[in-house]
């Protein structure tokens, strides 16, 4: 923390690099943070699921006869044995092990010779739920059963981005780009979370979308959200159409919820997504995820995820894990953040922000 008008500084190297913080996060912040699990079109009908790691725990999402989309532990009630793997569809969830089988509900529905059992409850089994929450067709859950809603959490990002992508109801992932990073989760995070770098490594991004000059990232209301705004260049010179009679085709938008999921618009209400996975200390692995109404093929989309995956996800990958190397150095030591009270392009406000949280995360509210 800063002592009088010193400058507010970067995390130590610990944060990033001690597995003992890692697992702490692990067991702790993903456990009780709302984490992106996966699309809504995969578990359009009922017995559609798809399973998830989350937290070091195996869960799986599944749409009931009654419309609900649920969530479980992906764990027998038996002894224990997966139910399910990858994604695809059930009548009913049956146990590899024994047979045992669940409703799609999650209640207990047979088991081979269990009537047999003297004083065997069936309506006293039932399997582990998860909260779950489709937010926009996108599926989050929390391992926390007392966590807050995603709207609490988020507030006014639903409301939002559904006005800045109207048809966000109705789109379907097209591509999923998986980028390993050899860095801890955090530095990928914080990298994704300022600009001041943009205009020196992005050329791309800096001068053929964003406006520079108007960029600019706040956190929004009370909730854990970084919104990044900006104004485009000229949109006539886009290397792709855009239908501005639709509102807000000509901004750009990012809202990235903390920990670790970010939506992100482009001009002419173009939605991909972020999902950082934090596999280890010092490995994440990044998901860009690319969307259109049903997943329709669209050689725009493609080609603007193949621009992104070419330019800015290449050149930002080479930054976060030079960082990664830089943190385990002797010579690391906390540095100033460029904290700019006007905000702005050059400013590393948001980072300020992810870092308190970050700090809270591991350390308790009080630190
Ligand atoms: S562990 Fe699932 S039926 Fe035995
Ligand atoms: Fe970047």
């Amino acid at each position: 923390m800063s002592a009088g008008n010193a400058p507010v500084r970067t995390l130590e190297a610990r944060y990033y690099t001690d597995p003992a913080i890692f697992d702490c996060e692990r067991r702790g912040l993903f456990a009780r943070t709302w984490q992106f699990a996966g699309h809504e079109s995969l578990v359009r009908d009922a017995g559609d699921y798809f399973s998830a790691e989350i937290a070091g725990e195996s869960l799986f999402c599944i749409r009931g006869h009654d419309g609900v989309l649920r969530a479980f532990y992906n764990v027998c009630q038996h002894r224990g044995h997966r139910l399910v793997q990858g994604a695809g569809s059930a009548r009913a969830i049956v146990c590899p092990y024994h047979a045992w089988s669940y409703e799609l509900s999650g209640a207990f529905r047979n088991g081979p010779n269990v009537a047999s059992v003297p004083g065997f409850d069936p309506a006293a089994i039932r399997l582990a739920p998860v909260r779950c929450e489709s937010f926009l067709g996108f599926v989050f859950v929390n391992l926390d059963d007392g966590a807050a809603a995603m709207d609490a959490w988020y507030p006014g990002v639903r409301e939002e981005l559904a006005a800045y992508v109207p048809d966000i109801g109705a789109l379907a992932p097209l591509e999923w780009i998986e980028v390993p990073e050899r860095c801890n989760w955090k530095v990928s995070v914080e990298n994704h979370s300022e600009c001041y770098h943009c205009t020196l490594r992005h050329p791309t991004f800096a001068t053929g979308v964003i406006r520079p000059e108007s960029y600019d990232i706040r956190p929004m209301g009370e909730g854990h959200v970084l919104r990044h705004t900006t104004q485009c260049q000229d949109l006539e010179r886009m290397s792709y159409p855009i239908d501005l009679s639709v509102p807000h085709a000509d901004e750009y938008r990012t809202y990235f919820l903390w920990p670790a999921f970010a939506f992100q618009v482009y001009p002419g209400n173009l939605l991909n997504t972020y999902h950082w996975r934090a596999d280890d200390v010092d490995r994440c692995t990044v998901w860009r995820g690319w969307f259109t109404p049903g997943g329709a093929e669209s050689e725009v989309v493609r080609r603007l995820a193949r621009q992104d995956r070419e330019t800015t996800v290449a050149e930002d990958l080479r930054l976060v894990e030079s960082v990664a190397e830089g943190l385990k150095s002797r010579g690391y030591r906390p540095g100033p953040l460029v904290v700019d009270p006007a905000g702005g392009l050059n400013s590393e406000h948001s980072i300020r922000t992810l870092q308190r949280w970050m700090r809270e995360a591991v350390d308790g509210e009080d630190s």
